[in-house]
């Protein structure tokens, strides 16, 4: 049986000045999960959104908040953004000394646990704590902005990674992240993801588009 195919529109491609009405408009498009992009200026060169947008974006929609952390150190602020109503808190390895101290601190607030890879990230850094994770999050550009074009290479990656989801036999989420659009989504589906962010591809043409953007991501 195929698996059902979540589309996470990231926010980052939608309009800053009109965030509550693009969040309602990808919500009443069909979007799945809203994919929230959190930037330092230090662990990625870009500076973005921080937990009391999320908090005030919160009544906007009952759908799940994807909240991917590209933030270092991250520990600090795991609180604030579970607080503010992220329901899954992804972060990557590099952004502090104990991966597996960070994911039980987001289980203990109640959140689903994410690990992302970047793209010259080894799956062997996810490995040791995949019983641990709810989602693995494949960057298939390197993070810290929207519109860039997808990596190839990741794709062997992305193979490799949901056998070994399937290996353990528990529900884990394969997310791909950067570059998905209408001809990289069926290969990344094909390639064992079962949920797309995308940015550009949701947000290009406007409102009207929206709809139309998200279904044909569905492969
Ligand atoms: C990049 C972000 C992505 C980005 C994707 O650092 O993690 O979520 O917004 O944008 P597109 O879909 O335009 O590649
Ligand atoms: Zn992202």
């Amino acid at each position: 049986m195929s698996p059902v195919i979540r589309i996470a529109p990231s926010i980052l491609s939608a309009d800053f000045a009109r965030l509550g009405e693009e969040v309602d408009a990808i919500a009443e498009a069909g979007a799945d999960w809203v994919h929230i992009d959190v930037m330092d200026g230090h662990f990625v060169p870009n500076l973005t959104i921080g937990p009391g947008v999320v908090k005030a974006l919160r009544p906007h929609t009952d759908l799940p908040f994807d909240v991917h952390l590209m933030i270092a150190p991250a520990d600090p602020f795991l609180e604030a953004f579970a607080e503010a109503g992220a329901d899954i808190i992804s972060l990557h390895p590099e952004a502090g000394p104990h991966l597996h101290r960070s994911l039980q601190t987001i289980k203990g607030l109640g959140k689903k646990a994410g690990v992302v890879l970047n793209p010259a990230t080894p799956i062997a850094a996810v490995e040791p704590v995949i019983e641990d994770v709810d989602l693995i999050l494949v960057m298939t550009v390197n993070p810290g902005f929207g519109g860039q074009k997808f990596i190839e290479t990741q794709l062997g990656k992305i193979e490799s990674l949901r056998k070994l989801i399937d290996r353990t036999g528990k529900e884990i989420d394969l997310e791909v992240d950067g570059g998905v659009d209408q001809d990289t989504a069926p290969r990344v589906i094909a390639a064992g993801a079962n949920v797309l962010v995308a940015g550009t591809a949701t947000f290009k043409g406007g409102p009207s588009k929206y709809a139309s953007n998200i279904k044909a991501l569905r492969g």
